[in-house]
């Protein structure tokens, strides 16, 4: 369910180049249904690169899809022409960190459609830094996970809140019930830290206390 929903942000007749791909699910799926019409898949790590390299292949579709052994972006060449890039399944500090690192092979152009888990806030951060609008944001449960999709393009400077970059921009506006859910849980998460904080034995640094009492206010805020 959760790479059907990231695959619903493909733009029809795409290039795609997908990142840390591992199986080669994603652009195999997309290709097969004739959603794109080129795809990259970038593996770091051998073992799933030769597990893309099946698929891909059992799947007759070399002549579609390139595997790459590659770090981040460095999967990209330009001649490639890619239009959106899929980066899913990883820490959104890794994602920001790919994002940064191969910056200099983004042309602008593709949709980013990103997929962190967890890390979201230092990944809006930097998108926002980089002046990419955030257009649409998921947010999904699935085995007792939350996952959330973040699709954006570079659209000229935009701000967001601490706020904004720590809920989601676009979230804090459709106040889903599932969003809202969420955040109740996380406050109670936080409401237990601190609490344990309280009792704790060794002093807790201050500035961490202070950085979890403002997240649980800002949740309190939210939820009203
Ligand atoms: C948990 S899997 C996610 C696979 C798939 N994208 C998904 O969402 O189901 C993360 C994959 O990213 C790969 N990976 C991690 N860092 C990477 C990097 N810097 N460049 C390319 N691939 C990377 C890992 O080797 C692993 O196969």
């Amino acid at each position: 369910m959760r790479l059907e929903r990231v695959a619903a942000h493909v733009p029809a007749g795409a290039r795609l180049a997908d990142i840390g791909s591992d199986h080669g699910y994603l652009p195999v799926a997309l290709m097969r249904r004739g959603a794109i019409v080129a795809a990259v898949a970038g593996e770091v790590a051998l073992t799933p690169f030769r597990a893309a390299e099946r698929t891909v292949r059992e799947n007759d579709l070399e002549q579609h899809i390139t595997v790459r052994l590659a770090s981040g972006l460095s999967a990209i060449e330009p001649v490639d022409g890619i239009t959106a890039i899929s980066i899913c399944g990883m820490g959104g500090e890794t994602i920001r960190d790919i994002l940064d690192h191969g910056k200099a092979r983004l042309s602008g152009q593709e949709r980013l459609i990103l997929q962190p888990n967890g890390g979201e806030q230092p990944l809006r951060q930097w998108l926002m830094e980089h002046d990419y609008r955030i257009l649409v944001e998921e947010l999904l449960r699935e085995k007792r996970f939350d996952y959330e999709i973040i699709v954006a393009e570079r659209a000229g400077p935009v701000a967001y809140t601490p706020e904004e970059l720590y809920f989601g921009p676009l979230q804090m506006q459709a106040r889903s019930p599932a969003f809202l859910a969420k955040w109740q849980r996380i406050l109670r998460e936080k409401q237990k830290t601190l609490n344990s904080f309280a009792h704790a034995r060794e002093a807790v640094p201050e500035e961490k206390l202070q950085e979890i009492a403002r997240q649980a206010r800002w949740i309190v805020e939210l939820l009203g």
